[in-house]
């Protein structure tokens, strides 16, 4: 293999599906961030196959930047474009490869950026192994990876043909998010928490994740998607692990990785009782959608981690769209003081800890205070340790630029992404019930009998200014 471990920053940045849906969303307002904050000035060359020219690519990226509040008259942007190329071709094609290894000029370490569907993974490899462009390469690939277990491996199988595991950086975005970053930091930072996080003083943990929109124009990709695969698979677990994973040990470069992936292998697998799957009213008409399709809008599930810290600790993890608010959190709920010192009824979450990842960051701490009078009786309050605006430095930007310095701290593994697949292999697809729900509400009923005597669910309050 010419593909050994690339050391240094890589001189160019070659990103595949440059016309399409990703690369308006994330790829050009990020490279736009790159040119700006981390003075990146390597060549950005575009492929695709859609007959485009580059002014016309050049055209897209003037959209995608306005679209995400960049400055298109600023020295930035003209310096953006000045790096842009492109080649149109057929990934099929070895004459679009010619074409991108003449583009990549004197460029010795590209990185190769795949925004495009994993069915293409494997040829876009091949082409670029034999073209010559993988050698000192560094590759990045997006989610889905894979589709099940076996189609992971699969997938990983045909990238380790060409490429050395440790120049493959595998996209989590939610990993470079600062709130999921904040979680780890938190925990690690103050002595003080670390020894509360375990099966001794934690009753559950809750994860939701919950979108006020619908599946939108993505209705094709979705419908042979579904929550479980689309977020729980990947961002929910990933967020999983940051909250009960084990300080990582010693300063090897893979150690956080290492604590992260121990965790998930402990995770159980989830079997059909521990699932609850939902569907909006009205997803059918969503363009794409298969007129009786089964793929699940929502999805609600108990977890356990088989190891000493966390046995028997139920955590319940929920994700879904068309819910009443846009916001994602976490719950460590502590238990109850053995003895009703008081005999007060005390709320099962009045202890707890809150970390809220989208849409601002906030780590908060909730307690029970005396009221002031002569009876003994409390309130629940909440300590507010952080709360600060969503991060300046959007995900992508992050983490290209990491990739970039060949930095894969926060991008996922092989192993950790068959550990995820892992969890939830036996429930995808129609092995559990679907059940509809009504948008704007939190989902199936179904899913509060999931939690049964462990809830019940905390619903994520509405952000400042958004929907209620
Ligand atoms: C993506 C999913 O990975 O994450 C989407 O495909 C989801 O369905 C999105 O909406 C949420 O991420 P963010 O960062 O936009 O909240």
């Amino acid at each position: 293999m010419t593909n050994t471990k690339v050391d240094g920053k890589s001189d160019a940045l070659v990103f595949f599906g440059a016309t399409g849906d990703l690369a308006y969303k994330q790829i050009f307002p990020a490279l736009f961030g790159l040119v700006r904050d981390e003075g990146l000035t390597t060549p950005i060359i575009g492929v695709a196959k859609s007959g485009w020219t580059l002014d016309q690519l050049k055209q897209r990226a003037k959209e995608s930047v306005e679209a995400h509040g960049g400055n298109t008259k600023s020295e930035v942007f003209v310096q953006l474009l000045s790096q842009l190329r492109y080649v149109d071709g057929d990934y099929n094609d070895p004459a679009t490869f010619q074409e991108l290894r003449k583009q990549l000029g004197k460029a010795k370490k590209p990185l190769h950026y795949l925004a495009i569907p994993p069915v293409l993974f494997g040829t876009v490899t091949a082409q670029l192994a034999n073209s010559g462009c993988a050698d000192n390469a560094r590759l990045v690939v997006e989610k889905p990876f894979g589709h099940d277990r076996a189609s992971a491996a699969a997938l990983s199988r045909c990238i380790d043909q060409y490429f050395a595991e440790g120049n493959v950086f595998r996209i989590d975005h939610y990993l470079g998010k600062e709130p999921v970053q904040n979680i780890l930091y938190t925990r690690f930072a103050n002595p003080m928490f670390e020894p509360l996080f375990n099966r001794n003083y934690v009753r559950s943990i809750q994860i939701t994740m919950a979108e006020n929109f619908g599946v939108q124009d993505r209705g094709r990709f979705y419908d042979q998607t579904g929550a479980i695969r689309d977020v729980i698979q990947n961002h929910m677990l990933q967020v999983l692990a940051t909250l009960t994973m084990d300080p990582p040990t010693g300063q090897k470069h893979e150690a956080m990785r290492d604590a992260k992936a121990s965790l998930l292998k402990a995770v159980r697998a989830l079997a059909p009782k521990d699932v609850v799957r939902g569907q909006y009213d009205g997803y059918h008409k969503v363009p794409g959608v298969a007129p009786a399709s089964t793929v699940e809008t929502y999805a609600a599930a108990r977890f356990e981690i088989d190891n000493w810290r966390w046995a028997g600790v139920p955590i319940f993890i929920r994700a879904g769209k068309v819910l009443p608010v846009t916001t994602a959190e976490a719950i460590v709920e502590f238990k109850r003081p053995p003895r009703e010192t008081f005999g007060e009824l005390v709320a099962p979450s009045s202890a707890h800890m809150r970390f809220r990842i989208q849409p601002d960051v906030t780590v908060a701490m909730g307690a029970r205070v005396k009221v002031p009078g002569d009876r003994m009786v409390g309130e629940d309050v909440e300590l507010v340790l952080t709360r600060q605006p969503a991060a300046d430095v959007p995900p992508y930007q992050r983490l290209l630029g990491d990739a970039m310095e060949g930095n894969s701290e926060l991008f996922t593994r092989e192993d950790i992404v068959d550990a995820e697949w892992r969890i939830v292999n036996d429930i995808l697809d129609d092995v559990t019930p679907l059940y509809s729900y009504k948008p704007d509400t939190w989902g199936p009923d179904e899913a509060v009998e999931l939690v049964g005597s462990d809830g019940p669910w905390i619903n994520p309050a509405a952000p400042a200014g958004g929907k209620s």
